[in-house]
């Protein structure tokens, strides 16, 4: 449990807390501001309230203020912002140079700052430092794709996987993903050509715990941060599907990886210093955007 607490020796009633703690747990009183007695249980440990409290007062167990840095202050600049993300490209073709384990370190801390379903965040995270290590799982990965197109040509395997997955979601993969794979294949078997990972330097793998609030959202979400993370440090990157699919099928290499038993392997993003630089942006809007006018209900 939580167990939020208020120190009323260092408390100024500021009320910062009550007014940031998604779960009500504080209230304000005539004298100042105390945990509401009935509600201290609704405690997640977002830790909203050691983040907002100015003198302390406010306390989570599991939490200590030492480790709750102070921030850098300021907010990005807009149109940094819109550099990014207007230069940010899915980036597939990289240079021989490593990618630091510092860097790594950077974007894999940087990526823990995005926002989670429910607290304490699921998402765990296996790096792959240096492009031997990808190379060492490709002949598992790429007799994962080979297996499993073989395996669609059997109806009842077909059957199976179109109800597991939705039969929306298998048309579509059906449709555009499925038919990329036997060619993307016989590259990689006849000339070594690898467009799974595209000769990247390094990868991060996202899962989580199969029991887990919204632990696939967490995983693209913190898999974005990551992206985003990276480009601000120069490199380029692109997020894989078909690796985490593949991967997630694969029990003995999901061994080798470490990975546990009961989790899903939701996306990977492959990293490495860009080899082209892009000279314009690509024009992008969503496919739709409707703006409510009036109460849908009167
Ligand atoms: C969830 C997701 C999965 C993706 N999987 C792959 C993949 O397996 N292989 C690949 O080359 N690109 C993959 N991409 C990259 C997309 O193809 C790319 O984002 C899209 O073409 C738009 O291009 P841009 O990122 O340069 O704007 C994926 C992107 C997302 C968001």
């Amino acid at each position: 449990m939580p167990q939020p607490t208020i120190d009323a020796e260092t408390c100024i009633a500021c009320g910062a807390c009550v007014g940031v703690c998604p779960c009500l747990v504080y209230r304000r009183t005539k004298d100042g501001v105390e945990v509401h007695p009935e509600h201290a249980d609704w405690c997640f440990a977002c830790g909203q309230c050691m983040a907002v409290c100015p003198t302390e007062a406010t306390r989570v167990a599991g939490f200590d203020y030492a480790h709750f840095p102070p921030l850098p202050g300021g907010v990005a600049d807009p149109a940094a912002l819109e550099a990014l993300f207007l230069s940010r490209r899915s980036v597939r073709r990289f240079t021989e140079e490593p990618v630091s384990p510092e860097a790594l370190g950077d974007i894999v801390r940087l990526s823990a700052m995005a926002p989670f379903g429910v607290p304490p965040t699921d998402v765990e995270v296996t790096v792959f430092g240096t492009r031997g290590q990808i190379e060492a799982i490709l002949p598992a990965v790429y007799t994962g794709m080979e297996q499993f197109m073989q395996a669609l040509k059997n109806p009842i395997y077909r059957f199976l996987i179109r109800r597991q997955m939705g039969a929306e979601m298998f048309d579509a993969l059906v449709e555009h993903l499925l038919p990329l794979i036997p060619p993307m294949c016989r590259m990689y078997r006849d000339t070594g050509f690898d467009a799974a990972t595209w000769g990247a330097p390094a990868m991060l793998l996202f899962h989580h715990a199969k029991r887990s609030v919204s632990g696939k959202e967490n995983c693209y979400v913190a898999c974005t941060y990551a992206m985003l993370a990276a480009q601000a440090l120069g490199l380029g990157t692109t997020m894989i599907g078909i690796m985490a699919g593949v991967i997630d099928m694969d029990k003995a290499l999901r061994a080798e990886l470490g990975i546990p038993d009961g989790n899903q392997c939701e996306i990977s993003l492959i990293l490495g210093h860009p080899a082209a630089s892009y000279r314009r942006a690509i024009p992008r809007a969503h496919k739709t955007v409707t703006w409510v006018e009036q109460p849908p209900r009167a």
